[in-house]
């Protein structure tokens, strides 16, 4: 008898959904912890840091499974040997800190030159890190071809902080701020200033009568 190939097609299908769903249920089933929340003490020092962060980039922060310290060669992703060197000047206008920051809160923003777009912001999962992890994160990377500066107080623009900047770049937006500083919308802080200062005026003005 001549099976159509429609149903040929059809029973293979089948077949094959079969044998997946079959050899996916004899996988045992791996139960899933979610990872632990590293404590830092409010005086850790900046060894201390260095040594948690390199804790969590071999452990939870799964870095490795993309990044290596010290490989060459065709690789997929940039590897991280000399990362605290060349942080300082792969963007122009960024710090060595200003870099380290936006690479993992905003891996996007800036794609390594030679790579493709593939990493996910370490706040988030499947990296899932705390801004104190990445604060860590940061201190262990700076010790690959240099040495760890920040401190647990660190902040940076995307944990409350400001963007580093050189000199150079601070004053070039210094003179930009004054010339079109007529035509700006004020900003947060001023009109938070501004909301302030009427609160202080309605105080005095119910003080007088
Ligand atoms: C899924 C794979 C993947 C994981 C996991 C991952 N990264 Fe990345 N990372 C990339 C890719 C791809 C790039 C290059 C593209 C880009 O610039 O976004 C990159 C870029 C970087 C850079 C910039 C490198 C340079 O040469 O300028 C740093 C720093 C970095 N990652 C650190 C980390 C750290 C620390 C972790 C762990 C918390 C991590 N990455 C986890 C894929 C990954």
């Amino acid at each position: 008898m001549k099976i159509p190939i429609t149903l040929q097609i059809a029973l293979l299908a089948v077949g094959m959904t079969g044998f997946y769903t079959l050899v996916g249920q004899a996988v045992p089933q791996k139960e899933v912890h979610p990872p632990e929340v590293i404590e830092v003490a409010a005086n850790v020092t900046t060894a201390e840091l260095v040594e948690i962060g390199r804790t969590v980039f071999e452990g939870k922060g799964i870095c490795q499974t993309c990044h290596t310290i010290g490989k060459s060669g065709a690789l997929r992703f940039p590897d991280l040997q000399g990362i605290a060197e060349r942080a300082a000047r792969q963007r122009p206008g960024y710090t060595q800190l200003d870099y380290l920051a936006e690479s993992l809160y905003e891996p996007d923003a800036f794609i390594v030159p030679g790579f493709v777009a593939g990493m996910q912001p370490a706040n988030r999962p499947p990296i899932g890190l705390s801004d104190v992890e990445i604060l860590a994160v940061i201190a262990y990377l700076q010790t690959l071809g240099g040495a760890a500066t920040v401190t647990v107080d660190t902040k940076f623009v995307y944990t409350g902080g400001a963007r580093e900047q050189d000199a150079a770049e601070a004053a070039t937006e210094a003179v930009a701020d004054a010339a079109g500083s007529e035509d700006e919308e004020p900003s947060d802080l001023a009109s938070g200033e501004a909301a302030e200062a009427e609160a202080a005026g309605d105080r005095a003005g119910g003080d007088d009568g």
